[in-house]
């Protein structure tokens, strides 16, 4: 689906071909190779800038269309802002940045990458290129015309020219795998819900079995007889079976228990008998979210080979009102054992995330569990579309999520957990009902999945803000983020294959 631009990394001695794009800084310097570049143009840039008001902050451009003096179609200067400042995200910004200014149609373009004061380290430029990957990605699969100003995958020839070009490409290889999973997550959350549905997506995960994923696919009649009532409740009102989807990846040491990954997959949420409001209900197709990071993470960790033990399992259903669908006041039997009280039907993503939870809770003994999970309303209301809601009852591994978030732009921010919320989620009938009010709703929705994971360490990402519909920014102008998989990648390469 996502066709990559090809990218190629060239000496410095390389010449330049196409739009030609280089870098300064907010005092309008440039790097020695660029200079060299721009030796034949006099004080071109100069003016240009001071025409445009270009003060080279970071990831601001300034365009000079036929440059006197040179021989490329156009030249793209990218503001650095302070090189000091420059970190690792930042250069995947500047990737994103720069490949903003080339259109679909641009066949050729060469990035010069240098800046003023030394050369970039060569993951630094390896994140630029993760960057252009990530801001060339469109979803167009269903498009048979385009106007001329829709976004469309950019396809073109992009030559990085680099010191270094043997440790970039070697930088770039996890990049490259991080870049493949987060758009597969993407294409994922935009695929329509006539399309994905529960067994189409069980089919898009199992074809991780070529990076070496173990897939194990389970349909109902297997579910049912491991009692994962609560799951298949949901998916009861549906013309598409449930589906659970377990992967495997295991890099790391043969004893060492994996880290777990578990991701809400209702491939369309109408609320099923408490049926939602028909405005924006097309968006409940990305009500997936959660599982399309699961299954672009297991990806990334695959491709790059990552030396860890890794479970993702995902739980896939539809949530429709029909005759057969589940009621409120029904009653249902988790895997756990413990009942739940149906209030809401459209409170369905913690019954599917119960009975994922205490599955792979037994079976596997995770070291940590992580799910994600397009949850609630409520965590919108809470945070916006900026951070996802991090619930946990682990405060070391809170910390390495908020740090990897800050790291990779994909920021969470931490919300309560406690007893005292517990109370909201009382039945008269059952062990819980599924709904606490509408007074911290993010919160008692955490607090039921916390009675499904025992005293294994945990942490809930509610990503109803941040999965889909998020802020348009430098790497991403589609519908579906990805968001996530960066965000679990980072908190897996710093802190668990050493
Ligand atoms: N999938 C929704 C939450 C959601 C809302 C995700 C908007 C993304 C954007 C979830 O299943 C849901 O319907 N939650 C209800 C819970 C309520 C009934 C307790 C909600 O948030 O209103
Ligand atoms: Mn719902
Ligand atoms: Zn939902």
């Amino acid at each position: 689906m996502s066709i990559a631009p090809k990218i190629e990394f060239l000496p410095l001695t390389a010449t330049p071909a196409g739009v030609l794009i280089l870098f300064c800084d907010d005092q309008l310097k440039f790097g020695p190779a660029a200079r060299a570049i721009l030796e034949p143009t006099g004080d071109l840039t100069e003016r240009a800038a001071a025409a445009a008001q270009f003060k080279g902050k970071n990831a601001s451009i300034l365009e000079i269309v036929a440059p006197a003096g040179l021989a490329c179609p156009r030249l793209v200067v990218v503001g650095l802002g302070k090189v000091k400042d420059l970190k690792s995200e930042s250069w995947v910004k500047l990737g994103g940045a720069a490949m903003g200014k080339l259109g679909s149609a641009t066949a050729e373009a060469t990035i010069i990458a240098d800046i003023p004061g030394g050369e970039p380290k060569p993951g630094r430029v390896a994140d630029l290129a993760l960057g252009i990957r990530l801001r060339a990605y469109a979803f167009d699969r269903y498009k048979t015309k385009r106007k001329d100003d829709e976004p469309a995958p950019i396809q073109a020839k992009i030559r990085i020219v680099a010191a270094n070009i043997a440790a970039v490409q070697k930088s770039y290889g996890s990049r490259d795998a991080v870049a493949g999973g987060v758009l597969l997550a993407r294409d994922l959350v935009n695929e329509p819900p006539n399309v994905l549905f529960p067994e189409e997506f069980a089919r898009r995960a199992n074809k991780l079995k070529k990076f070496g994923v173990t897939v194990e696919v389970f349909d109902v009649s297997a579910m049912k007889k491991l009692g994962m009532n609560a799951l298949l409740g949901v998916g009861q009102g549906s013309q598409f079976p449930s589906r659970m989807v377990v992967m495997r990846w295991n890099g790391g040491k043969k004893d060492a228990p994996p880290l777990a990954f578990i991701g809400k997959g209702v491939c369309f949420d109408t609320g099923g008998i408490s049926i939602k409001p028909a405005s924006g209900l097309e968006d409940m197709k990305g009500d997936m979210a959660g599982a399309a990071c699961v299954v672009g993470l297991m990806q990334a960790l695959a491709q790059r080979k990552a030396k860890v033990n890794a479970v993702g399992a995902i739980g896939l259903v539809e949530n429709m009102p029909d005759g057969n669908a589940q009621r409120p006041g029904d009653i249902v039997t988790t895997m756990s054992g413990q009942t739940i009280e149906i209030i809401n039907t459209d409170a369905e993503g913690r019954l599917v995330l119960a009975d994922v939870l205490h599955y792979v809770n037994k079976r596997f003994s995770p070291k940590f569990m992580i799910n994600l999970a397009t949850l609630t309303g409520a965590i919108i209301v809470a945070l916006g579309h900026e951070h996802a809601g991090l619930f946990s009852n682990d405060d070391a591994l809170s910390d390495r999520l908020l740090k990897a978030g800050l790291a990779t732009g994909e920021k969470v921010w931490r919300m309560p957990l406690g007893p005292e919320y517990d109370k909201k989620i009382d039945s008269k009938f059952a062990d819980m009902k599924n709904t606490g009010g509408r007074d911290g709703g993010a919160i008692t929705a955490a607090q039921l999945l916390a009675r499904f994971v025992d005293k294994t360490p945990w942490a809930h990402l509610d990503i109803a803000g941040t999965g889909f519909a998020s802020p348009q920014s430098d790497i991403n102008k589609g519908w579906a983020s990805g968001f996530g998989v960066r965000l679990l990648d980072r908190l897996v390469s710093d802190n668990y294959e050493k």
